[in-house]
């Protein structure tokens, strides 16, 4: 008897540590869905910021990320492959979001919203030319990006499992147009501070240009982070759990 308590208890007590807690339900048929919808993404963001690392999900603040490549560009400005290890991402928790929703014809769940600001601290590697000029290096960097409207849509599969179903997200298309981008590579040229200043005052002279020829780069790798980060969520949180 004791042990099948035990058992109870600790089933009970399981549960409750993989479920995020405070996760807000919505009524599918709902007329005023799409209000629920975002209401639960804003709570969802918050309590990603507070409980989500001790139930095993990502935190948002920051988002830390182990690895992230970004290619080079296609119009010849970024002519190097962007390479950041141990990155923390700061203020991705701010979003203010304006639409949140899913449509379950279309099987997406899709959003759009404004980011104040994003800090972006990780270790570089670059060897190659932007703006024709030869860059190189290994250090630490900090890249900002300011006023940020976002736009995503992640498309899902449904997929069955234990009398329930689970949404399986397996694409997505994210949008980012910052108004203001800075860049900081420190120990350029293996720390020639005089040359290391010059580029990365180039770079930040440029940045509209700079960052358009890798604006896909960054979409494409924080979309899949995101991404991840959904399907860890309702890989915790079937379909029946998640709506009414
Ligand atoms: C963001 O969207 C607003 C409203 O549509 C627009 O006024 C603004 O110019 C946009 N900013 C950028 C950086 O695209």
């Amino acid at each position: 008897m004791k042990t099948v308590l035990a058992l109870l208890v600790l089933t009970a007590f399981t549960q409750a540590a993989k479920f995020p807690p405070n996760f807000k339900k919505c009524n599918r048929r709902d007329p005023d869905a799409d209000k629920c919808y975002l209401e639960a993404a804003q709570i969802g963001i918050h309590e990603a910021t507070k409980y989500y690392s001790q139930i095993g999900l990502a935190s948002l603040a920051p988002l830390e990320i182990t690895e992230l490549k970004i290619g080079a560009g296609s119009q010849g400005v970024v002519n190097v492959d962007q390479n950041f290890k141990n990155c923390k991402l700061y203020g991705i928790d701010d979003v203010k979001l304006s639409e949140f929703g899913f449509d379950f014809e279309e099987k997406a769940l899709h959003g759009r919203g404004v980011l104040p600001e994003i800090k972006m601290l990780c270790e570089y590697e670059l060897n190659g030319r932007i703006l024709l000029l030869p860059i190189v290096g290994t250090g630490p960097s900090t890249i900002i990006l300011k006023n940020i409207n976002v736009t995503a849509r992640f498309d899902y599969n449904e997929v069955p499992k234990n009398g329930k179903t689970y949404f399986s997200f397996i694409s997505n298309k994210l949008t980012l147009d910052p108004e203001f981008v800075s860049f900081n590579f420190e120990n350029l040229f293996n720390g020639d501070k005089q040359l290391g200043d010059n580029i990365n005052k180039v770079l930040n002279e440029n940045f509209k240009e700079v960052f358009a020829d890798v604006q896909p780069g960054y979409e494409k790798g924080l979309g899949l982070v995101l991404q991840q980060i959904i399907n860890n969520l309702f890989s915790k949180v079937s379909a029946e759990e998640a709506l009414d």
